[in-house]
């Protein structure tokens, strides 16, 4: 297929899908919401009271989602690349995640306090080259846990995008050293076309790293 032509299918199935129209019904930002919003009914993720660091959060759905189920009681700490516009109850960052810098700030940002939930929606832009893709992917997906395992509370959990392939057998087995508990979920609103799933992990066996 041509390159505007292919541009052309993506559009018309973007715009008849169902939870980019729920999505503007409902008005979440991303039609990822709905994925944290049925992970969060199944494995009851969220609380009022928490603290909540979202990577890669923008355009800000699962920040939507988080602030509202925390009902103004907790935080939302959220970190991207790219802009997102301001949201009541999240405090959001501007930077990259894999550098010392934006690391730093959203450190700042918790004052000291451990999470109740890391959630990573983080996703690198596609080259096309799926293995360099995959590794890019994965390179997130590991500062993402390694950032888990240093910062969550000891009942604290861990919800990862990952991609099935090259990569993902290695990743499941890192997260089950690092976490007492590893669970897979491919939520309705994850295209069935997409290696998406995600890792959902809890309490973490390390403890007490974020004093190190
Ligand atoms: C699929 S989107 C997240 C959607 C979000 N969960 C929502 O519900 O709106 C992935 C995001 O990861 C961000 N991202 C990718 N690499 C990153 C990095 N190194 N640091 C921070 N954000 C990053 C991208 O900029 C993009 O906004």
């Amino acid at each position: 297929m041509k390159r505007q032509a292919k541009t052309r299918a993506w559009h018309h199935r973007h715009v008849n899908d169902y939870f980019v129209r729920q999505s503007v019904e409902q008005g979440y930002r991303s039609r990822a919401a709905y994925k944290l919003i049925e992970l969060d009914e199944r494995d009851r993720l969220l609380r009022p009271g928490m603290l909540v660091v979202d990577l890669g959060c923008a355009p800000g759905g699962w920040c939507q989602v988080a602030a509202e189920r925390l009902r103004g009681q907790g935080r939302v700490i959220g970190i991207d690349l790219i802009e997102m516009v301001g949201m009541n109850g999240v405090t959001f960052i501007q930077g990259d995640f894999t550098a010392d810098a934006a690391l730093t700030e959203l450190e700042v940002a918790m004052r000291g306090q451990r999470a109740d939930l890391v959630i990573s929606d983080m996703a690198p832009n596609i080259s096309g080259v799926v293995v360099a893709d995959q590794a890019r992917a994965y390179h997130l997906a590991e500062l993402a846990l390694e950032f888990a395992e240093r910062w969550l509370q000891p009942n604290g959990a861990f919800l990862v995008k990952v991609f099935q392939g090259a990569g993902f057998e290695d990743y499941v087995r890192r997260a089950r050293m690092a976490f007492a508990s590893v669970m897979i979920r491919k939520p309705k609103a994850s295209r069935d076309s997409s290696r998406e799933v995600y890792l959902l992990a809890r309490s973490p066996k390390s403890g007490t790293r974020a004093e190190d």
